[in-house]
C-alpha cells in the first residue's frame, strides 16, 4: 500500500544523498516557501484581498497586480540548499530557481513546485462538489489528467488536491472543494483523482503528484465554521472520515497535507497518532506529509506549543515532514538537532520521504519545465480540454424540481434575469489556478450560442436591490423567465462559511417578482454549497442546480435547459430544508428515538423531519422505475440485482445506488450506508437488469479499539435512485470465521 515504486538504484541514490547532506541541507528540504512580496502596493495587501473578495476588482485584475509586484524569490537561500519546495505558477521563474538549486547548490537537489490546482489549471472544471454529482470516476479522472497536463506545462510538479474531506455541514464554505458527505463515493472520487493527476507513472512529464488533504476530519469543524475545533470518536473517524484517505493511499497518492484543526485535542499538524500510527504505520504511506499554510506556527495559537521553536519540535516528533510557510523548521531545527531535542532519525525520515517523492516524480532526471510546452495553454483554451470540461459540466448539473416546464422549446422567448446570468468570473467557483473569467461562457452566452431568443436584464445581483420595473419590462414579452440566482465565488471555499445558507441578498424577492408576472419560472442555481431552498421548492416550478461549472458553464446549462442533454446528476451532499438542520447527512448514526411525528423523538419543533433533497437525489426528463430486487448470497459476495425501466419518453442515464444497513452492531451503526452504484442508460420503454456486487469483507466497520469487525446478523439491502426512495430486502448473514 502507498508504495513509491522506487528502483534499488533510486533508493540507493537517496541514501547516498542523505549520507552527504549537512543538517542545514536536510532541514532545507523540509522547508517550503512562497515568493515574498517586496515593498507595498498603492493599497495594503489586506485591502487588495478585500477588493477581489467583494468584487471591486476581478480575479484577473488581482492576478495582474500580483504578477507585477516585486517579489523576493529567495535565490540565496535556494543556492544555500535551504529550500526544498516552492509554491509557484511561473514557468520561467521556476526554471531560473531550479537552475540555481540543481547547478549552484552543493547537493544539486531539485526543488519541487506545488500549487493549488483544485478543479483545473487553465481549463477550469466544475467545482469538486459539482463534479462529484456526476458519480462518474471517468469524469473525475479525466479532469484531473487535463489539469495535470496543463499545470505541468507551467513547471508545477505537485497539486494540493484532491481534497478528500467528508463534508456534512453545508455551512462550511469548503464543502465546495469536497466530494460531499459520503465515504464510499468519496473513496471512488479520491482514487480516481490520484489516477488522473499521477497516472501510471508520475514521472511522465504530463503528470503531477497529488495531495490528500486535509488530514483529517477538517469537514467536521464545529458548526461548519472554518478553522474551528473538531470533536469526534475514533470509530467515527475510521468509519466515516478516513476511508477516502486510505483508499487513495492504496492508489498511490504521493503526499498528504495535515488539516488545520485539532483531533482529540491535538492539532493534526503535530498529531502523531494520525501522522504516524494511522497514516505511515497503519496505511504504509511512503510519501511525505506537508503542513497546511502556516499551520506549524498556529500550534502556538492552539495553545499546544509555547512558541515557534516548541511547535517545530512537536511537529518533527509527530512526523510532519514539510513546513509550509511557518518558517519553523527553517528557524529552529538545526539548533534543535544540535541540542539533541530532535533526533537525527526523525530528520532523516522526513528527508528520505521528500527525496523519494522527488525521485518518483523524475525530478532528478528532468528538473526543468519544458520550454516547448510553457506557453502551450496560455492562448486560446485547448478545444479538447474544453470538451472534457463540457462533458463534466453537463454531468454535474442536478435537476431538483421540474413541474413540466423543462426542457424548454428552442423557440421559447426567454426573459433571462439575475446578475449571475451574465457574470463570467462567478462561473469559476472558489479556487482558480490559472483560470480566467474571460474564458467562461455565462448562462446568457450559452443560451445565445444555442440559438435561443433571449432578452436579458440583471434585475438583481447576488447582494444588490431588486429592480422590479426592470423585471416587469424584460418579462413582458416572454414565454418563460429563467432566473439565475445563487452565490458569488467568494461565498464558498476557504474562510467562507455562512451561518445562513438561504439564497443571499434579495434574490428570493427576485424569484417572487418573477412568479408574480404569472409566467412560468425556472430558477437556475449557481452556488458552491447545498442551499436551504424550502421556499423556492414550494413556489418555483423548476429548480436546476448548476453549481459553478467553470469555463463551459453556460453551454452546459443551455444543453440541459433545452433537453439536448438529459440531466443525470445526483446530489453528493444533502440539501437541508433550513439552515438549522445542519449538519444534515443521510448516513447518520442510529438513535434511540428516530425522528417521527411523535414529539419525543429526535427532531426540531420548527423544522420538517426530512431534509429537502436527500443524498443521491436528482431528477431526469424521463422517469425510472425500480422493480424486482433480488439479493443472492455467494461465497464471498452478495449479488444484488434490480430491474430498472425507463418509463418516460426520452433516453436517460440513471445511477442505481445500493445502500446497506447493519441492523444490530456492537456499536451504533449508520441508518444506511452507500456500498455500490452502477450507471445505466436506457431508451424510452427499455428495461434492464442491473447488478451490484457487494463483497462480504466490505460489510464490516471499525470499533472504538480500531479493529475491523464483521458481525453476524441481519442486514437490510436497499436499492434505488437516491438514498430515500429504495426497494429493500433483509438478509441474515453469518460471516466465515
Ligand atoms: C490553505 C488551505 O487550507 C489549503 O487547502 C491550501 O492547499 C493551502 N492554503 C495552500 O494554498
Amino acid at each position: 500500500m502507498g508504495r513509491m515504486n522506487l528502483t534499488k538504484e533510486q533508493k540507493q541514490k537517496i541514501e547516498e544523498l542523505l549520507a552527504q547532506m549537512t543538517v542545514e541541507e536536510k532541514v532545507g528540504q523540509m522547508n517550503q516557501l512562497s515568493p515574498s512580496i517586496v515593498g507595498g502596493f498603492d493599497v495594503s495587501m489586506e485591502e487588495l484581498i478585500e477588493m477581489v473578495t467583494d468584487g471591486r476588482i476581478t480575479n484577473e485584475e488581482f492576478g495582474k497586480i500580483m504578477s507585477q509586484a516585486e517579489r523576493d524569490f529567495h535565490e540565496d537561500e535556494v543556492r544555500a540548499g535551504k529550500v526544498g519546495s516552492f509554491l509557484l505558477n511561473n514557468p520561467k521563474k521556476a526554471n531560473e530557481l531550479q537552475r540555481i538549486a540543481v547547478e549552484e547548490s552543493r547537493m544539486g537537489i531539485p526543488l519541487i513546485y506545488g500549487l493549488d490546482v483544485i478543479h483545473g489549471f487553465r481549463t477550469t472544471f466544475p467545482i469538486p462538489l459539482a463534479e462529484t454529482c456526476s458519480w462518474n470516476p471517468q469524469v473525475f479522472e479525466a479532469s484531473a489528467a487535463v489539469a495535470a497536463r496543463e499545470a505541468s506545462s507551467h513547471g508545477v510538479h505537485w497539486t494540493f488536491a484532491p481534497m478528500v474531506d467528508i463534508a456534512r455541514d453545508a455551512r462550511w464554505g469548503r464543502i465546495s472543494e469536497s466530494a460531499g458527505e459520503d465515504p464510499y463515493l468519496g473513496s471512488v472520487y479520491s482514487r480516481a483523482k490520484v489516477r488522473g493527476y499521477q497516472g501510471k507513472n508520475p514521472a511522465d512529464r504530463e503528470r503531477i503528484a497529488a495531495t490528500l488533504k486535509h488530514f483529517v476530519a477538517y469537514g467536521a469543524v464545529e458548526a461548519g465554521q472554518d478553522y474551528n475545533t473538531v470533536s469526534m470518536a475514533r470509530s467515527m473517524l475510521h468509519n466515516g472520515y478516513l476511508p477516502p484517505v486510505k483508499a487513495a493511499v492504496e492508489e498511490g497518492a504521493m503526499t498528504v497535507m495535515a488539516a488545520f484543526n485539532d483531533y482529540n485535542g491535538v492539532p493534526c499538524t503535530v498529531n502523531s497518532y494520525l501522522l504516524r500510527s494511522v497514516l505511515k504505520e497503519g496505511y504504509g504511506f511512503e510519501g511525505f506529509v506537508v503542513s497546511d499554510a502556516n499551520a506549524i506556527r498556529e500550534c502556538v495559537n492552539h495553545g499546544i506549543a509555547e512558541d515557534l521553536a516548541d511547535a517545530s519540535r512537536k511537529a518533527t516528533a509527530a512526523g510532519m515532514d514539510m513546513d509550509m510557510g511557518s518558517n519553523a523548521y527553517n528557524s529552529h531545527l538545526v539548533q534543535q538537532i544540535e541540542n539533541k531535542e530532535v533526533s537525527m532519525e526523525a530528520l532523516d525520515e522526513a528527508v528520505r520521504r521528500i527525496l523519494s517523492v522527488k525521485m518518483a516524480l523524475g525530478l532528478f532526471d528532468h528538473p526543468y519545465a519544458e520550454e516547448e510546452r510553457m506557453e502551450l495553454y496560455d492562448g486560446e483554451l485547448n478545444p479538447e480540454h474544453r470538451a472534457v470540461a463540457l462533458d463534466a459540466a453537463k454531468r454535474s448539473i442536478v435537476l431538483l424540481k421540474n413541474d413540466n416546464i423543462l426542457p424548454l422549446k428552442k423557440e421559447a422567448k426567454i426573459a433571462l434575469v439575475g446578475a449571475l446570468a451574465d457574470d463570467r468570473d462567478n462561473c469559476l467557483g472558489a479556487w482558480f489556478a490559472d483560470g480566467r473569467g474571460s474564458d467562461c461562457i455565462t448562462v446568457k452566452a450559452g443560451l445565445e450560442r444555442a440559438g435561443a431568443q433571449v432578452a436579458y436584464a440583471p434585475c438583481c445581483g447576488v447582494e444588490s436591490e431588486l429592480q422590479a420595473e426592470e423585471l416587469r419590462s424584460v418579462a413582458a414579452d416572454a414565454d418563460v423567465i429563467v432566473a439565475v440566482v445563487g452565490e458569488t465565488n467568494a461565498m464558498s471555499g476557504e474562510a467562507s462559511s455562512r451561518a445562513d445558507i438561504t439564497l443571499p441578498g434579495h434574490q428570493q424577492e427576485l424569484l417572487a417578482a418573477a412568479l408574480a408576472t404569472g409566467k412560468p419560472v425556472v430558477a437556475v442555481l449557481m452556488n458552491g454549497r447545498p442551499l436551504a431552498l424550502q421556499w423556492e421548492h414550494e413556489h418555483v416550478p423548476a429548480l436546476v442546480e448548476t453549481w459553478q461549472l467553470g469555463v463551459t458553464h453556460g453551454d452546459a446549462v443551455a444543453a440541459v435547459l433545452f433537453g439536448d442533454y438529459n440531466p443525470s446528476g445526483k446530489l453528493c451532499a444533502t440539501f437541508p430544508a433550513m439552515t438549522g438542520q445542519c449538519p444534515r447527512y443521510y448516513n447518520h448514526p442510529n438513535t434511540g428515538r428516530p425522528a417521527s411525528k411523535s414529539k419525543f423523538t429526535s427532531r426540531y419543533l420548527d423544522a420538517p423531519l426530512e431534509p429537502l433533497y436527500p443524498f443521491g437525489y436528482g431528477l431526469s426528463y424521463t422517469e425510472f422505475v425500480y422493480e424486482n430486487l433480488k439479493v443472492e448470497e455467494q461465497a464471498d459476495t452478495f449479488r444484488v440485482t434490480v430491474q430498472v425501466r425507463n418509463a418516460g419518453s426520452c433516453t436517460g442515464e440513471e445511477t442505481v445506488q445500493l445502500y446497506l444497513r447493519d441492523v444490530v452492531g456492537s456499536i451504533v451503526r449508520p441508518v444506511k450506508e452507500l456500498k455500490a452504484f452502477e450507471k445505466v442508460t436506457l431508451k424510452p420503454g427499455e428495461s434492464r437488469e442491473v447488478t451490484l456486487t457487494l463483497a462480504k469483507k466490505d460489510m464490516g466497520f471499525y470499533n472504538d479499539e480500531m479493529e475491523y469487525c464483521l458481525e453476524d446478523g441481519a442486514f437490510i439491502f436497499y436499492v434505488g435512485g437516491n438514498s430515500r426512495d429504495c426497494l429493500k430486502e433483509e438478509r441474515r448473514v453469518a460471516f466465515e470465521k
